[in-house]
C-alpha cells in the first residue's frame, strides 16, 4: 500500500466525504456509513484510505443521524464534520464543506458508503488532477442503470455527466458511469459550486453539473476509467454490503495465500482487523480473525475458530471450535502449545511454551508457565500457574467473592486433582498434590498432599428402603 503518497505532491489534497444520505434501504437504526464491513464502519474504511495517503484536511458531510456519524468521524485525526440540512443534492453537500477548505489545494470528493477504493486508484486520480485539471473516476458497467453517464464528444473528450433521470434514451445507452469520486482544484470548485442551479428532474443541486461548467471554462476534464467495479461500488442494502464483504475477504485470503499461508478454503476465511502470519501457517475452514492477531511460524488453526487480539507463537496448534479473545489485555499462546478443541481463552491469558489447554477449559487473566496442563472442563481465573502443573478435570479457581477478585498461586510441579475448588486468595506450594474433590481455603505446604473434603465412610450391609406393599 502506498503510504503518504500525497505528501510528495506540489499541492495539498483536502478531502470531502459525503455521508449525509439516509440509507433507507438498509432498514437499520444505524446510519448507513456506520454499518460494518470486515468489522469496521464503511466510513472508517474511507477515512483510513484517505488519511493513509497523507491528505491535509478531511471534511465529512453529515445529515441523517449526524450525532452518531460525527462522533465516529471526529475520533480520527484531521477530520472535521459539517452538517448538511436539508439534503438538497451532492452539489449542495459540497457547498457546505467549502468554508472549511483552503483555495491553495485540490479537493478529492469521496463517498462514505464506498469502502473499497484502492489507495493506488486515488493516487492516480489525484495525480491526473495535478491541481490544474478536473479528474473523474469512472467505470464501465454492463448495467449502468441509476448512475450518472459520462458524455464524450466525437474526440472522446468528456463533455458532461448526465444523471439517469435527466438522460435521453441515447445517453442512457452509455455504459461509462461516474463513480461519485472526483479530484478538482479547490479554488475553481468554489466558484463553480456557487453557480450551480437545481433545474433538473430531481430539483437537486448536482455536483456533477460542474463537469459541463469546467468544459465551458476551459478547465481540462479527464476521466480515469478503472476496471474493478467493486472499487467504486456503494452500499445501499444488506445484500450489497454482504457482496462487498465477500470481495474484501477474498482479497485478504488471496494476499495471505500469496504470502504462503495455506487456507483450506479462501471462501471460508474472514479477517476483521489485522492478521499477520509467519511461514507455514495452516488455517482450516470457517475461522474468523478479529482485531490484531499474529500467528507464528508453523501455527495450525483448526476449523471454526474465532481468534481476536492474540499472539500465537510458533508451532502452536489451535484445535477446532476454540474461542480466543484478548480484548484490550491480549492473549498470548506460547510456542508449541496445544489449545482446544472447544477451549476458551479470555483477556490476560498468557500461556507459556508447550502448555496444553483442552476441551471446555476457560482461562482468564491467568498465566500458565511452560509445560502446564489443564486438559478438561476447568476454570482458571486470576491465577498464576507454575511450570509443569497438572490441573485436573472439573477444577476451578473461586476468584470472586462477590465484591472483589483474588489471586490463586499454583507453584511449579503441583498436581491439582479433579473437581477441586481453590478459594482465592490461596497458594498451593511447589510440588504439592491436591486430592480430588478438595475445597482448598488455606495455603498448602510445598511437597504435601492436601485433602480437604468429607472423609469417606462405608456402612456395611446397607439395606436400601423398599416400597411399602
Ligand atoms: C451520484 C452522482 C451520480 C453517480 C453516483 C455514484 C450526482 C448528482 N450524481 O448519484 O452521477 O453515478 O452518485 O454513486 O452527484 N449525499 C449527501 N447529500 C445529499 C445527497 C447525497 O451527502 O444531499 C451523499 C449520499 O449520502 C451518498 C453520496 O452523496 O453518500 C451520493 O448520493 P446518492 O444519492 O447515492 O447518489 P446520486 O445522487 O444518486
Ligand atoms: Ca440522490
Amino acid at each position: 500500500m502506498s503510504t503518504k503518497a500525497f505528501a510528495a505532491l506540489s499541492k495539498p489534497v483536502d478531502v470531502v466525504v459525503m455521508a449525509a444520505g439516509k440509507g433507507t434501504r438498509m432498514r437499520s437504526q444505524k446510519p448507513k456509513v456506520l454499518q460494518a464491513l470486515a468489522g469496521r464502519a464503511l466510513l472508517g474504511h474511507v477515512l483510513d484510505t484517505a488519511l493513509g495517503l497523507g491528505v491535509r484536511d478531511v471534511v465529512v458531510i453529515t445529515g441523517h443521524q449526524k450525532e452518531a456519524v460525527q462522533a465516529f468521524a471526529t475520533r480520527h485525526e484531521r477530520v472535521a464534520c459539517v452538517v448538511q440540512e436539508p439534503q438538497l443534492g451532492t452539489g449542495h453537500a459540497v457547498m457546505q464543506a467549502l468554508p472549511a477548505l483552503q483555495d491553495d489545494g485540490m479537493t478529492l470528493v469521496l463517498s462514505g458508503d464506498v469502502p473499497l477504493t484502492r489507495p493506488e486508484t486515488l493516487t492516480a486520480l489525484v495525480a491526473m488532477c495535478g491541481g490544474g485539471q478536473m479528474a473523474l473516476l469512472t467505470v464501465n458497467l454492463t448495467d449502468p442503470t441509476g448512475y450518472g453517464r459520462i458524455l464524450r464528444n466525437a474526440d472522446q473528450q468528456v463533455q458532461a455527466i448526465r444523471e439517469e433521470k435527466d438522460a435521453t434514451p441515447q445517453e442512457r445507452a452509455v455504459t461509462e458511469i461516474y463513480s461519485g469520486i472526483m479530484a478538482v482544484p479547490t479554488a475553481w470548485l468554489r466558484a463553480a459550486i456557487a453557480k450551480l442551479g437545481n433545474d433538473n428532474q430531481q430539483g437537486e443541486y448536482y455536483l456533477t453539473d460542474v463537469v459541463a461548467q469546467a468544459v465551458a471554462d476551459g478547465l481540462p476534464v479527464q476521466a480515469h476509467c478503472i476496471q474493478n467495479d467493486w472499487e467504486v461500488a456503494g452500499v445501499n442494502s444488506p445484500a450489497q454490503l454482504a457482496a462487498l464483504e465477500r470481495v474484501y475477504q477474498r482479497h485478504q485470503a488471496d494476499a495471505h495465500m500469496q504470502a504462503g499461508v495455506r487456507l483450506a478454503d479462501p471462501e471460508r476465511f474472514d479477517v476483521r482487523g489485522e492478521l499477520t502470519c509467519g511461514t507455514d501457517v495452516e488455517i482450516d475452514v470457517n475461522c474468523v480473525f478479529q482485531g490484531r492477531v499474529s500467528l507464528g511460524d508453523g501455527v495450525r488453526v483448526g476449523a471454526n475458530c474465532v481468534i481476536a487480539n492474540a499472539h500465537i507463537a510458533a508451532g502452536a496448534v489451535i484445535h477446532p471450535f476454540t474461542h480466543i479473545d484478548g480484548e484490550a489485555a491480549g492473549v498470548t499462546v506460547g510456542e508449541g502449545a496445544l489449545i482446544g478443541p472447544f477451549a476458551r481463552l479470555r483477556p490476560g491469558a498468557n500461556l507459556g511454551r508447550e502448555v496444553h489447554v483442552g476441551n471446555f477449559v476457560e482461562i482468564k487473566n491467568s498465566s500458565l508457565a511452560d509445560g502446564a496442563k489443564a486438559n478438561h472442563l476447568a476454570y482458571l481465573g486470576d491465577a498464576q500457574v507454575g511450570e509443569r502443573v497438572n490441573y485436573g478435570a472439573g477444577s476451578i479457581t473461586a476468584n470472586y467473592d462477590g465484591a472483589n477478585k483474588h489471586r490463586t498461586i499454583i507453584e511449579a510441579d503441583v498436581h491439582v486433582g479433579s473437581n477441586c475448588v481453590l478459594v482465592a486468595p490461596v497458594t498451593i506450594g511447589a510440588g504439592g498434590t491436591v486430592g480430588g474433590g478438595s475445597t482448598v481455603t488455606k495455603d498448602t505446604p510445598a511437597g504435601a498432599l492436601t485433602v480437604a473434603r468429607g472423609k469417606q465412610i462405608s456402612i456395611p450391609n446397607w439395606q436400601r428402603p423398599s416400597k411399602k406393599k
